[in-house]
């Protein structure tokens, strides 16, 4: 059987074939609490990270029949004061929540500066995935900060790998995947 795959079911796909069931993973942006979801199926803790209570309250629902997680209500560039420095795979689902206030959005400067620490932190061969979504305002200067920043990395460290689908319209949400390597 062919199954078309979104965007975010091929971040899925990425960080499934990055980690076991030994492996802590970070989800940046909980926001409904769907990666959340099918992240602790398949790592062994998950540290979610949202800036809105009531993302945070919703994943909790999702959430009932495991304990392989903690959720923290800060923004994402404070995780490191919440976790010990052993998690293999990241994820950042970028923009608003679906449904909420398309004001509350992530930004290019606090992701960035996010990204940056991830990628100092996370374990050699740990992949970091990101979903983000050039259609909106906010999401453009963020995407193109992004790609900035990622184009430049040392490839001697890192590997950077864009998916998009290049025909569609409206300025469609791409796949970020940057691999540490040493
Ligand atoms: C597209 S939604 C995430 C979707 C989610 N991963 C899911 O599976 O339902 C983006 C989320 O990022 C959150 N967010 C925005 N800025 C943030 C920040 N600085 N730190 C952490 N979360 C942030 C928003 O509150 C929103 O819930």
């Amino acid at each position: 059987m062919i199954i078309v795959k979104t965007i975010i079911d091929l971040s899925h796909d990425l960080i499934k074939e990055n980690i076991t069931k030994q492996d802590v993973v970070l989800d940046l942006t909980v926001g409904n609490g769907n990666d959340t979801l099918f992240l602790v199926k398949i790592a062994k803790f998950v540290y979610g990270f949202d800036i809105q209570t009531a993302a945070i309250n919703q994943a909790k629902l999702k959430l009932v029949n495991y304990d392989n997680y903690r959720l923290i209500n800060t923004s994402h560039e404070y995780f490191l004061d919440y976790i010990n420095k052993d998690f293999k795979a990241a994820i950042f689902n970028l923009g608003y929540l679906p449904g909420g206030n398309k004001l509350i959005t992530t930004m290019a400067g606090s992701t960035l500066l996010t990204l940056k620490l991830v990628l100092e932190n996370i374990k050699v061969t740990g992949i970091c995935v990101l979903v983000v979504y050039p259609g909106h305002y906010e999401g453009k200067r963020e995407s193109q900060a992004l790609l900035n920043y990622s184009a430049k990395l040392d490839q001697l460290k890192y590997q950077v790998i864009k998916y998009e689908f290049i025909n569609q319209i409206n300025n469609p949400p791409y796949l970020l995947a940057i691999r540490r390597l040493q």
